[in-house]
């Protein structure tokens, strides 16, 4: 016999999709259209519910950025305040400084090239410390602008662009490179100059610095020496060279530094080592280098004796 009734379908099965009746194997004749009717609209609430609820709701950050182009006539330096809706954007400062330049003024201005704290392109001065653009999380409190400023203390070429000749000159005069005696670094490729274990990891938290500035931009006594104070960014290069096993230049490497100002113009403030992006000690490594040139001078006036 067969009985005509409305079911309860909690799941819609795949015979409910075309509109009409159907027959039930046990011959329960179902009236499917005002089911899929229901179902439909309940569907269509429901997902109506849900996508409110998971609309996110913008989240604006301000970046407040210095601007400066002195190619400009009568440009003078200002910040220029922009705002990004940090859902949209990458969670890095870098990426902020990016979106900023392609969707809203391709003219500011920075250096940036492997996103990744290994080239030291973008070190700047954010939040009032110096360090990578591609390091620094944006602060995800949206009540207060971001400071994006250059490296403090250096010329600025355009906007967060630093002129580092400077630090590229001392860079160049502490002779950054293997030098032997006996000329043969310059064979290199045909010579092979092995180190042991433990000279080799003398080295180890110098070689990682990236020379991004960080440091030496930091350091008050650079600040106001730098056409003659190293600084730490430098010096650590020049201890790295004076401690390696290969190398036969160090006491030439010392005497260099004799002078009041190379070295001993570091007053141990110490901001060097607490600003470094990569975790580094210059400080340690400045230190190092005034106790080898104490043992340097004391020996050759000994030798002169
Ligand atoms: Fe940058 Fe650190 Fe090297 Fe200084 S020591 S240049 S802060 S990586
Ligand atoms: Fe400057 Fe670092 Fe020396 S901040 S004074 S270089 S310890
Ligand atoms: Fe290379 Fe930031 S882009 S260190």
């Amino acid at each position: 016999m067969k009985s005509s009734q409305h079911i309860n379908i909690g799941f819609l099965p795949p015979y409910l999709h075309s509109p009409g009746k159907i027959e039930m194997a046990s011959s329960t004749v179902v009236k499917i259209a005002p089911v899929k009717r229901a179902l439909l609209q309940l569907i269509q609430t429901r997902c109506a519910q849900t996508a409110a609820a998971t609309e996110v709701a913008p989240r604006m950050k301000k970046f407040s950025i210095y601007r400066f182009n002195p190619e400009k006539q009568g440009d003078k330096p200002k910040v220029q305040t922009y705002e990004l809706d940090l859902n949209k954007c990458g969670p890095m400062v870098l990426d902020a400084l990016i979106k900023i330049k392609d969707e809203i003024d391709p003219t500011l201005t920075f250096r940036r090239s492997c996103r990744e704290g290994i080239c030291g392109s973008c070190s700047m001065n954010i939040g009032g410390e110096n360090t990578l653009a591609c390091l620094r999380k944006i602060d995800p409190n949206t009540s207060k602008a971001m400071k994006i400023y250059p490296l403090p203390h250096m010329y600025v070429i355009k906007d967060l662009v630093p002129d580092m000749s400077n630090f590229y000159a001392q860079y160049r005069a502490i002779e950054p490179y293997l030098k032997k005696k006996d000329g043969s670094e310059k064979d290199i490729g045909k010579t092979q100059y092995l180190q042991s274990v433990k000279d080799r990891a003398k080295l180890d938290g110098l070689y990682e610095c990236i020379l991004c500035a960080c440091c030496s931009t930091s350091c008050p006594s650079y600040w106001w020496n730098s056409d003659k104070y190293l600084g730490p960014a430098v010096l650590m290069q020049a201890y790295r060279w004076m401690i390696d096993s290969r190398d036969d230049f160090t006491n030439e490497r010392l005497s260099m530094m004799e002078d009041k100002f190379s070295v001993y113009r570091c007053h141990t403030i110490m901001n060097c080592t607490k600003t470094c992006p990569k975790g580094l000690n210059p400080g340690l490594a400045i230190g190092e280098i005034k106790k080898m040139l104490a043992l340097y001078q004391s020996e050759a006036k000994t030798a002169k004796a």
